[in-house]
């Protein structure tokens, strides 16, 4: 009989791939906002095939599926995850050129970041308002990550992913996928994971300014003119509201709600000063000025959850928070804004299940 915390190893299907799966393993150290229970099964997988065997594994022990990136956008539940996480850690970054086309191809445990970075010092244009998203590169299309008027829906080129019933490789392109805010087919129907991702950028490029924020810099300081430029700004607009890489936190836990033209003008009367940003889809409206401007909850704390003093869309978990802990003060944060205002907030941070 095994410990809780000795290594199993079993071979796979086909008797050539071996993988490690590792038993109760803790979660929270592994996600930003560092809280939640442990993965009754878990593996790194480096590689497609190793990604195809956690999958057969999975299937055998007739047990779900979960996949883990850099656990940034994550909540763990407290009572763990009843299944295998598959923590993708699959390297590599090339950039192909193809015709007048360049390609950014990375593995999906490749940081973001670093991605933005290879971009960015050859002068590639398309993810530098991107930078600073504490993403891996497989969780990107996933979440259609977006800041500063970009979203990563934009440079989508495909993907190579793994059906997660068949344990094939597909590619997945462009007009497969339908992208939203925050949403995608991948996430919607959760069938693939995701093991390498094409992201189309250009040699020449216009700065995306459409965000106050930066276009301010680019006013106020030297011109904004390269790839590079650009994404040093958004690190340091950033940097500047997020909290500090030691407090738990999964950067904006909740979404901006999209209102009708109706909604919006109706709260505009009672709150005149309430920002508004068209999208296809109605109005966007700043959360963080409602819980600043309308309810005061810059720095709320509520048990050991805090909203973030300079952003409060943002929640941190104080030492000794638990799973529970975020969900307790998300329903206070929702029932406020609902009784205030009639909007009904949604979570932009996902709960993590094995499906
Ligand atoms: N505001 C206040 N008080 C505050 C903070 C903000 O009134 O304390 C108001 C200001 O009017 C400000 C507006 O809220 O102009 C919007 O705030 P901010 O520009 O900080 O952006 P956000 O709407 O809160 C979104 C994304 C971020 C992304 C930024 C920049 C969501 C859920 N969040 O935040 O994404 O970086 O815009 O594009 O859409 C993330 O997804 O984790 C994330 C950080």
């Amino acid at each position: 009989m095994l410990s809780s915390n000795e290594y199993n190893k079993e071979k796979s299907n086909n008797g050539s791939e071996t993988y490690i799966i590792r038993k109760d393993v803790p979660l929270a150290p592994l996600t930003t906002l560092r809280v939640g229970g442990s993965a009754r099964f878990f593996t790194d997988a480096r590689s497609n095939e190793e990604v195809i065997s956690a999958l057969s594994y999975a299937r055998k022990r007739g047990v779900g599926v979960a996949v883990l990136g850099r656990g940034s956008n994550l909540l763990v539940p407290d009572e763990g995850v009843d299944g295998l996480v598959i923590h993708l850690a699959i390297p590599g970054v090339e950039l192909v050129e193809e015709g007048d086309k360049t390609f950014l191809v990375a593995g999906a445990g490749v940081a973001w970041n670093s991605v933005v970075d290879t971009a960015t010092s050859v002068n590639l244009w398309g993810i530098e308002n991107l930078a600073g998203i504490p993403s891996s590169v497989g969780a990107a299309p996933v979440q259609n990550i977006g800041a500063y008027g970009a979203e990563l829906a934009n440079v989508f080129a495909w993907a190579e992913a793994v059906d997660k019933k068949t344990g094939e490789i597909v590619r997945i392109n462009k007009s497969d996928v339908s992208f939203g805010y925050r949403q995608s087919t991948f996430k919607q129907e959760s069938k693939w994971v995701v093991v390498r991702v094409a992201l189309r950028l250009s040699k020449i490029g216009e700065p995306n300014f459409a965000y106050k924020d930066l276009s301010g810099v680019n006013e106020r300081d030297i011109p904004l003119k390269t790839p590079k430029e650009i994404s040093h700004a958004v690190r340091k607009i950033r940097a500047s509201k997020m909290p500090l890489a030691n407090i738990g936190s999964s950067g904006s836990f909740f979404k901006n709600p999209v209102l009708s033209t109706e909604k919006y003008e109706a709260l505009q009367e009672r709150f005149p000063e309430l920002p508004g940003f068209e999208t296809p889809k109605g109005i966007k409206v700043p959360l963080a000025w409602v819980l600043d401007n309308v309810l005061g909850l810059k720095g709320f704390t509520f048990g050991r959850v805090r909203l973030h003093e300079k952003q409060p869309l943002v929640l941190t978990t104080l030492p000794g928070a638990t799973s529970a802990d975020v969900d307790a003060c998300v329903r206070e944060v929702f029932v406020r804004v609902k009784e205030a205002t009639g909007i009904e907030v949604e979570r932009e941070t996902e709960t993590f299940f094995a499906k």
